[in-house]
């Protein structure tokens, strides 16, 4: 395994030194370790990491390096990904709709958790399962907390999901229950509902749960101030006391977004600042910004110009495209940035380690990015 190793001290030094003509993502392993760190010391559970967040090596190697136990995956590809650096990480493969052939490469490779969330899919997965194998229920409530609704595609209602979890057990299989909240969820409450729902259904059932896992979902710090998890994780904890009572089921979560997120740095450059005012910058929504369109701008930004120094002008709205040919590659708003811009400059964006990368397309040929590491951001 090999550990990414600081090599520039920040974005700033590097921007000055090299002038990067594409974009670059700033990656800080500190950051990320003292995430993971954050997790496991206040999430009163197993802490694994969603990998779709952000698939990259560095980002898989320094999670196992800080001692992560698991990943939630999605696919064989992904499992790959953790294979290939971890004999020993658990695998927990939260995608509730497999083939045949994706089963097999998951009990290939040891997965020690599933979800399902409809019958024809237990009966698809049970049929080549060892017994007993961790299956888990995924359960859907109409609530929002989350910045779009993940309930619309996966999940089983409470009255489907208790029946289903009876089918589990009779099939010899270790039921468990799992939920996300949706990605971006500020609010405890969304958790607190789920996990109350999780217990109503293990007692419909007449189950004990084996394990349950509380998803992702937990935010990033896109605008104003940063989230705290620590009440996030308070309310999980009392929320599970409360509706268990002292038979309480071991819990997980699986991250991404706020697990990775702030380990990275976007440095986008000022292709051009057009007569009207406009900015064209070398990166966009078919780039790594794909998230801006569909949860609001963030406004983590800081303009240096091309030596790295901060730009200091007077604030001045600005319309942000994208370097595609598609007037749709356009960052949401208008967006308040110093007035003194000039060809050149670098737009940092921080907090944005996911749902970037991994999401990033080639539309008109761009969306690669350097990956640099700095020892901060
Ligand atoms: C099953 C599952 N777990 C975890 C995650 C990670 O969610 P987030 O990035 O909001 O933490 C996702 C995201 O799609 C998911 O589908």
């Amino acid at each position: 395994m090999q550990l990414a190793q600081p090599i520039w001290a920040d974005p700033a030094a590097h921007l000055a030194q090299t002038a990067p003509d594409a974009p670059v993502m700033y990656f800080a392993p500190t950051v990320l370790a003292a995430t993971l760190r954050r997790f496991r010391s206040g999430f009163p559970g197993m802490v694994t990491y969603a990998v779709k967040a952000n698939p990259l090596g560095v980002v898989l190697d320094n999670l196992l390096a800080a001692g992560i136990e698991g990943f939630d995956v999605a696919s064989p590809a992904e499992i790959a990904l953790v294979r290939d650096r971890s004999d020993g990480a658990a695998l927990h493969y939260h995608n509730p709709v497999r083939s045949a052939a994706e089963i097999a490469a998951g009990v290939g490779a040891h997965v020690a958790s599933w979800s399902v969330d409809d019958p024809a899919e237990l009966d698809k997965l049970a049929a080549g399962q060892p017994r007993p194998t961790e299956i888990a229920v995924r359960l859907r409530l109409p609530i929002t907390g989350g910045q779009y609704n993940f309930g619309e595609k996966f999940g089983a209602d409470p009255e489907h999901a208790a029946p289903l979890l009876s089918r589990v057990a009779a099939m010899g299989h270790r039921p468990a229950i799992t939920f996300h909240p949706g990605t971006q969820c500020t609010s405890g409450a969304a958790w607190a509902a789920y996990i109350a729902a999780a217990a109503d259904t293990a007692r419909i059932a007449g189950l004990r749960l084996s394990r349950l896992n509380v998803g992702g979902g937990f935010p990033g710090h896109r605008t104003g101030a940063a989230p705290d998890l620590g009440p996030i994780f308070d309310t999980i904890g009392a929320a599970t006391r409360d509706a268990f009572g002292d038979d309480a089921p071991a819990l997980v979560c699986e991250p991404g977004r706020a697990m990775v997120a702030e380990a990275f740095t976007l440095a986008a450059r000022v292709k051009a600042v057009r007569p009207d005012g406009a900015l064209i910058l070398n990166d966009g929504i078919y780039g790594h910004l794909p998230e801006m369109p569909v949860s609001g701008m963030t406004d983590r930004l800081r303009l240096v110009d091309g030596r790295g120094r901060p730009r200091r002008g007077a604030m001045r709205p600005r319309t942000v495209f994208g370097p595609t040919c598609d007037s749709l590659d356009r960052l949401p708003g208008m967006i308040p940035l110093p007035g003194d811009v000039a060809p050149g400059d670098y737009l940092l964006i921080d907090g944005m380690g996911a749902y970037s990368f991994a999401n990033a397309t080639r539309f008109n040929g761009y969306g690669a990015a350097g990956l640099v590491t700095v020892r901060r951001l």
